[in-house]
């Protein structure tokens, strides 16, 4: 069957407001637009590490959960538990044991956790579930003018799930903050094209382009290491230490 696709195109694409160069997703929070195209949802989503002061309404937040939960799951089982924080010190805390900087100024999160009791533990089906249901709510909270971020940068899996009492059964999978919009979003291209991400068949090895050092990487990660085994107290201290070692990009905000 041949039939033509539509291709996306952001100066004249009417979903999100554009001027030319940056791309105003605030401008949903107040005219929300859940029905946009689903293309013009996937190409206009950007990460949000910064967000207005006005909170996102207890219903508004129930209504992206209850649709995020159309997101594909292993075996259909649907064993999502989202654990909403918007307590202040709990932040704090996790900000203190390590957790990404920006998390300093956030209003509200959650953290996804799903059921590890699978029998397919190689594919690690319950972190894939997991991440669709994030994929999902992005997508889904974008339209509303919500924006978000995904955080993998978190103290333990161990610490979080005793500070925040998560059933053992159940895997912290990652926290995701979010808010209504506040800045303008820069819409940087994507970094490849399909031609170099889609293979025939089997895996293509010529023209790999392993751009960190294995050093820096390996560095990176026994240092990562070492700093989430030191006890919480210590590490909350050394915090101000730890943060210029941030990513830069934590910290892009065009307001
Ligand atoms: C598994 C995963 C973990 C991530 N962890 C972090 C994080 O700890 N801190 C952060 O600021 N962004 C994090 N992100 C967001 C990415 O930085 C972001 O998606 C990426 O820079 C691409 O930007 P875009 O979402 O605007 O396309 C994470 C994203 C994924 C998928």
């Amino acid at each position: 069957m041949s039939v033509d696709l539509p291709e996306f195109d952001l100066e004249s694409q009417k979903s999100v407001p554009f001027d030319g160069k940056f791309l105003r997703p605030s401008a949903l929070s107040t005219a929300p637009n859940p029905e946009m195209p689903l293309l013009h949802a996937v190409c206009t989503r950007r990460t949000s590490r910064a967000y207005a002061k006005e909170r996102v309404p207890k219903h508004v937040f129930e209504w992206l959960i209850k649709y995020a939960m159309h997101a594909p799951t292993a075996c259909n089982e649907q064993q999502w538990k989202v654990v909403h924080i918007d307590d202040a010190a709990i932040i704090k805390e996790i900000y203190e044991r390590g957790g990404a900087a920006f998390l300093k100024k956030v209003q509200h999160c959650f953290l996804v956790c799903y059921n590890r009791q699978s029998d397919n533990l190689e594919w690690d089906d319950h972190i894939q579930s997991g991440a669709a249901f994030i994929t999902t709510f992005q997508l889904l909270a974008h339209t509303v003018g919500v924006g978000s971020c995904w955080v993998g940068h978190l103290p333990n899996k161990r610490e979080l799930q005793r500070m925040l009492k998560i059933h053992r059964a159940y895997e912290p999978i990652a926290l995701v903050t979010y808010g209504y919009y506040r800045s303008k979003v820069n819409m940087l291209p994507r970094k490849h094209d399909v031609e170099r991400v889609l293979m025939e068949n089997e895996f293509r090895q010529e023209g790999l382009n392993f751009k960190k050092s294995i050093r820096r990487t390996t560095v990176r990660t026994v240092g990562r290491f070492i700093y989430y085994k030191i006890p919480p107290a210590l590490r909350k201290r050394m915090r101000h230490m730890t943060v210029p070692h941030e990513k830069k990009f934590y910290y892009e905000t065009f307001d």
